[in-house]
């Protein structure tokens, strides 16, 4: 086993309120790990500490042997580590297939270049982009025309769009934030067979979700935090029997239930 990322020791603070408090964990290279935790507990400022899209106050962050922290979220796609929005971005203007060009054209800029070559670089740029992003939306089973404008998707659909644009840039490891959030229970048994398979392709996952029943069906490892610190850390079987765990979700609405796969 190799430890592919390490946050250790993350603070984050807005106007005197820590959001995360010294929250630390590790992901092993092929694993699937999952941080889990009540409204508020400060899960996408974790998520957004460790993507370079917020600083941290104090802590580190180790990704394929590297320190990260501080480092934004284009120099970390760059180096392989990418990450999913709770709330999808999409250009709903443009078609599917579009969508995903876009993303496949920006991991393969075609850069300073004389006119007369940049024209026909960005045509064999533009037929590669066609084809990673057909075999993306393959990746993702996102069955629908190419062709159609992303205004007409489902939310279902939406997060398929999602996915697909992160794996036209090969990532070595992804931060999904929620996402089955506003999927029905097929769409997010779907969407776990899609997650798992992607993992299985050799992609590192960290996911924070509220649906136990695809935390429990895919995680790895857990990390559970309540008002930003970390109340349970370990497999999925430890974790849905911590009292602490319990406690935290009683009253939450959330129910602590889902199958889990050993
Ligand atoms: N930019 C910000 N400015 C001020 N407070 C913030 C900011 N971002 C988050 N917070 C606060 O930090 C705490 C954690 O929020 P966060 O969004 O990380 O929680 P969460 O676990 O993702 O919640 P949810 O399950 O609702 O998505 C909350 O009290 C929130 O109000
Ligand atoms: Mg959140």
């Amino acid at each position: 086993m190799m430890t592919l990322f390490e946050a250790a020791g993350l603070c984050k603070h807005f106007s005197g309120v820590y959001a995360v408090n010294d929250v630390g964990f590790t992901v092993e290279k092929g694993s699937t790990v999952a941080v889990i935790g009540p409204n508020g507990a400060g899960k996408t400022t974790l998520i957004n500490l460790v993507t370079g899209v917020t600083r941290p106050d104090a802590g580190s962050i180790q990704f394929n042997g590297h320190d990260i922290t501080g480092a934004p979220l284009h120099r970390l796609a760059a180096k392989g580590l990418s990450r999913s929005f709770q709330h999808p971005r999409i250009f709903r203007n443009m078609t599917v297939l579009d969508n995903v060009m876009v993303a496949a054209q920006q991991h393969h800029p075609v850069g300073m270049l004389s006119a007369g070559l940049k024209l026909r670089r960005a045509r064999a740029r533009e037929a590669a982009a066609a084809e990673a992003g057909r075999r993306a939306l393959r990746q993702v089973n996102l069955e629908c025309d190419p062709d159609l404008p992303a205004n007409l998707l489902t939310t279902g659909q939406d997060k398929l769009l999602e996915l697909a644009r992160l794996l036209v840039a090969e990532p070595v490891m992804l931060f999904l934030d929620e996402p089955a959030a506003g999927l029905d229970d097929h769409e997010t048994a779907d969407l776990t067979r899609r997650i798992r398979a992607i993992n299985e392709s050799g992609i590192t996952i960290a996911l924070v979700e509220h649906n136990m029943q695809l935390v429990m069906d895919l995680a790895d490892s857990i990390t559970v935090i309540d008002s930003g610190r970390i109340i349970a850390q370990g497999p999925p079987a430890d974790v849905r029997a911590d009292p602490a765990v319990i406690a935290a979700y009683l009253g939450s609405g959330t129910e602590l239930t889902g199958a889990v796969d050993v």
